[in-house]
């Protein structure tokens, strides 16, 4: 199969090159289409992305992509918010779970986070009221919102989740959230089998850092998911465990929750966990499951050996090591 490859800002190309090698290792058939994207590239050529990257997309239907860096403030758009809207990549998975070798307060997380990726503030309508004054406006639809619902109930259904849970600030904003919890309890209804409750995002954060074991599946808008993703990466033992799969109706990409990590960039400092998780992520929805089941494991056993870990998690090894020992545990399998 063919896929696009964007390696991205900062330690994106060294955790890319370590996905392409462990790719081959697992004897997929991927042939990666290379284009870049992001600042560095927007620097030395004045483009945000390479001619015929969209294209690329479009005919492949599948991308990996390493982390691209966004300004601040001002300057261009972030490249994510782009390619979600481009390929209307409206579902965003991130799966998180405890891993054995990682030191954190609890052992059991296995969690789920569902984020609505295509309006709420993200959708960029920003103006200027005044020259003090600037406003930002939350968008949220019945649409949008009923599809991330369903989304979140069949992911549950189809991995034997017990329970979604809808997380809002619906007490607040009556209108946007109200709409949003208001559509998740009538989705919720078709589906009998799973537990539906929710929860306020404040209360929410709370209770994930004291009892994280008592959440399965969370959905809810992009904002809100986009900050308790990396919450709940932080409960697994940080950025560098945490994959994502923007998902559309025909396009999926795969990345790394983390960003561009420019105080380790070119060091062989960064831990590729994340990017490979979202390589396992991509071959399991594209009829690789065993390769995917066997590239999780070669990870975890890697972590839980714990002799080639990267320093994020408290190891003496590199990029280059981890990787390596993930290469060598997938010959020694097969072998
Ligand atoms: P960041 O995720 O790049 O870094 C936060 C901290 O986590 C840093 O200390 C970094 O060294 C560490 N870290 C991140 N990934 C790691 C890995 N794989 N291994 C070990 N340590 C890791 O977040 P930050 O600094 O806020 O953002 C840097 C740039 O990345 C910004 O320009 C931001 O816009 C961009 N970004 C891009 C994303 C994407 O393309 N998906 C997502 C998040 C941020």
């Amino acid at each position: 199969m063919k896929a696009v490859l964007i390696p991205g800002d900062g330690i994106g190309k060294e955790i890319a090159e370590s996905a392409v090698e462990v790719s081959s290792a697992l004897g997929t058939d991927i042939e990666w289409q290379v284009y870049h994207a992001g600042r560095e590239y927007y620097e030395e050529s004045g483009k945000l992305l390479e001619d015929g990257l969209l294209e690329a997309i479009q005919q492949c239907k599948v991308a990996l992509k390493g982390p691209t860096a966004t300004p601040i403030g001002t300057g261009f758009r972030s490249i994510n918010v782009q390619l979600r809207q481009q390929f209307s990549t409206y579902a965003n998975l991130r799966p998180l779970c405890s891993w054995k070798g990682v030191e954190t307060p609890y052992a059991n997380v296995d969690l789920v986070v569902v984020r609505e990726n295509s309006e709420d503030l993200y959708k960029g309508i920003e103006y200027m009221v005044d020259e003090d004054t600037a406003c930002g406006v939350k968008l949220i639809t019945r649409k949008a919102s009923e599809r991330i619902i369903r989304f979140a109930f069949d992911y549950a259904k189809k991995h034997n989740r017990h329970k979604v849970t809808c997380v809002h600030k619906a007490n607040i904003m009556k209108m946007t959230d109200g709409l949003f919890l208001h559509v998740f309890e009538e989705v919720a209804k078709e589906y009998p089998d799973i537990e539906a409750d929710d929860v306020i995002i404040d209360a929410l954060c709370m209770k994930l850092v004291k009892e994280p074991t008592q959440f399965d599946v969370l959905v809810t808008e992009n904002l809100y998911g986009d900050i308790i993703s990396d919450l709940c990466a932080g409960l697994v033992g940080g950025l560098g465990f945490a994959p994502s799969a923007n998902i559309g109706e025909d396009v999926s990409i795969y990345e790394a929750v983390h960003g561009s990590a420019p105080d380790i960039a070119g060091k062989n400092m960064a831990n590729p966990s994340a990017i490979l998780l979202a390589l396992a992520m991509m071959l399991k929805d594209n009829e690789m499951e065993e390769k995917a089941e066997r590239l999780e494991k070669a990870i975890a056993t890697v972590v839980e050996e714990g002799q080639e870990t990267t320093a994020d998690i408290g190891g003496n090894g590199t990029l280059r090591s981890f990787t390596s020992a993930v290469i060598e545990r997938l010959s020694n399998e097969t072998d």
